[in-house]
């Protein structure tokens, strides 16, 4: 089928890089011209672990390629993936207007029939108004628009291999005609029939996706429901985190025995300085804003959203309390991307810390796999190190902000060695603490014992 993507950035080039993959032709678009050179020239601007594989597997192939032209995109495809960016405004609710200027270049230039899929996260009523678009502003050359919701539900660091191998499939429609060819589209990967660039065609044993059709309200309201849902597991766990430092119990012990139990399973109980990244934040907010409007007050969301900005000042009290006061102390961190596996700094917990460190007047050296340039931009005050090693030279603290898995392999007792004060605060829980304590270290963490 002929694919078009709408905007390249995490989600539309892992989906147009991913339907490429499974044997389709896809224009990818974006109105950034500098992207979409860089795009042409080979370079893959956001590092996702395996996209930059299969985009230029697929150029290769000629199954892909990148275009600054909307109207052209659209005249040549059957099928629309809109994936802009959807940034929250101001008040929480989401910005709407790429997706609303994308929707009226589709109506002017598009001639026969055309799905149109939303894959950008949108409030739920967002299809009403994406039809309403595509007619009022349609041409008088009869095109007919099928518009169709198509939540994403990928993690950054793992969105190339979520996409191959999904849960499920979440198509909104409102013909069953259109169901039918998202179906079609998906049909690789609904079948597992495809050879898999993530694990070279040997991928592990997972059950078959399920394809679930639902009205475009549902569509959009599972993506909203589903991220908020993961959101407020977080933040029980990081509050059941505060009762456990309380009263001695060891946080990591009562998430793994609860998750056992199949109602409630292991996934999103873990505890630390809370969730970050472009999604849970806007999201939640988002979805309590949209629920407002609805006569809803969906208190639960405030709270979550509440208890997960509130675990930057219980860590940063920790320090307070290990280090007494912070000016004029060195302090190191580790990690500065919201999680491991990605470059992405946005809403990170651990730029945020890093800004209260610098406002209190402590000095910084600071070490991430990946994000180290971006970083270097805001926080240009901050020593940059080439590796960790070097973040320990002189600090008086260790602050491990990122769960980078490299950092749980360190030659820790090097790292003991170099520090003017074996001061770690674990705020990602990946070290034991009991190796930590045999090494001389003074090792704080997050709701376990110590
Ligand atoms: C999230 C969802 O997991 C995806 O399903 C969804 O498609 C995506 O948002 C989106 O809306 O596009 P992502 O933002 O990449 O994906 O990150 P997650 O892996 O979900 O982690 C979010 C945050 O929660 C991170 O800061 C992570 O450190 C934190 N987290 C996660 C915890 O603090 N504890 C946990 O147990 C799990």
């Amino acid at each position: 089928m002929r694919i078009s993507i709408i905007g390249c950035g995490y989600v539309g080039l892992v989906t147009g890089g991913c339907l490429a993959a499974i044997g389709h032709r896809v224009t990818c678009m974006d109105s950034d011209g500098e992207r979409i050179r860089a795009l042409m020239a080979g370079h893959i601007p956001i590092y996702e672990p395996h996209l930059d594989e299969i985009v230029l597997a697929a150029r290769s192939a000629e199954h892909i390629e990148f275009t600054s032209d909307l109207p052209k995109t659209v005249e040549q495809s059957e099928a629309i993936f809109i994936c802009v960016g959807t940034p929250p405004l101001e008040n929480g609710e989401a910005d709407l207007s790429a997706l609303d200027a994308v929707a009226r270049v589709i109506a002017a230039e598009a001639r026969g029939l055309k799905l149109v899929i939303e894959k950008s996260t949108v409030p739920v009523r967002t299809g009403e108004q994406l039809r309403r678009a595509l007619e009022v502003y349609g041409p008088a050359s009869g095109a007919v628009f099928q518009v169709v919701s198509n939540p994403e539900f990928l993690r950054e660091g793992s969105s190339v291999s979520d996409f191959l191998h999904p849960d499920r499939i979440v198509v909104g429609v409102d013909q069953p005609s259109a169901a039918a060819k998202m179906r079609e589209i998906y049909q690789p990967i609904l079948e597992r029939n495809f050879v898999c660039p993530v694990h070279d065609g040997a991928c592990p044993p997972a059950a078959q996706p399920q394809f679930v059709v639902t009205s475009i309200n549902s569509a959009e309201l599972i993506k909203h429901a589903s991220n908020s849902f993961l959101a407020l597991k977080i933040s029980y766990a990081n509050q059941l985190a505060d009762l456990c430092e309380e009263l001695g119990a060891d946080v990591e012990e009562v998430t793994r025995a609860m998750g056992m139990d199949p109602r409630i399973g292991p996934q999103f109980l873990r505890a630390g300085i809370g969730f970050g990244g472009f999604c849970f934040p806007k999201d939640i907010q988002a979805f309590y804003r949209l629920a407002e409007r609805a006569g809803v007050e969906f208190m639960l969301l405030k709270e979550a959203e509440r208890i997960n900005k509130a675990r930057i000042d219980h860590f940063l009290e920790k320090a307070r309390r290990a280090l007494w006061v912070l000016k004029s102390k060195q302090v190191g961190v580790l990690g500065l991307t919201f999680k491991p596996h990605t470059d992405d700094t946005r809403f990170a917990p651990a730029l945020e810390i890093v800004r209260r460190l610098l406002a209190e007047g402590a000095s910084v050296r600071a070490y991430d796999p990946q994000a180290m340039r971006k970083t270097q931009v805001v926080y240009p005050t901050v020593k940059y190190c080439e590796d960790p090693y070097d973040v320990a030279a002189g600090a008086d603290a260790l602050l491990l902000l990122t769960e980078w898995p490299e950092f749980r392999d360190l030659d820790w007792q090097r790292i003991h060695g170099q520090m003017v004060r074996p001061l770690v605060l674990d705020g990602r829980n990946l070290l034991d603490p009991h190796r930590m304590r045999q090494l001389g270290f003074e090792y704080h963490s997050i709701g376990r014992p110590g």
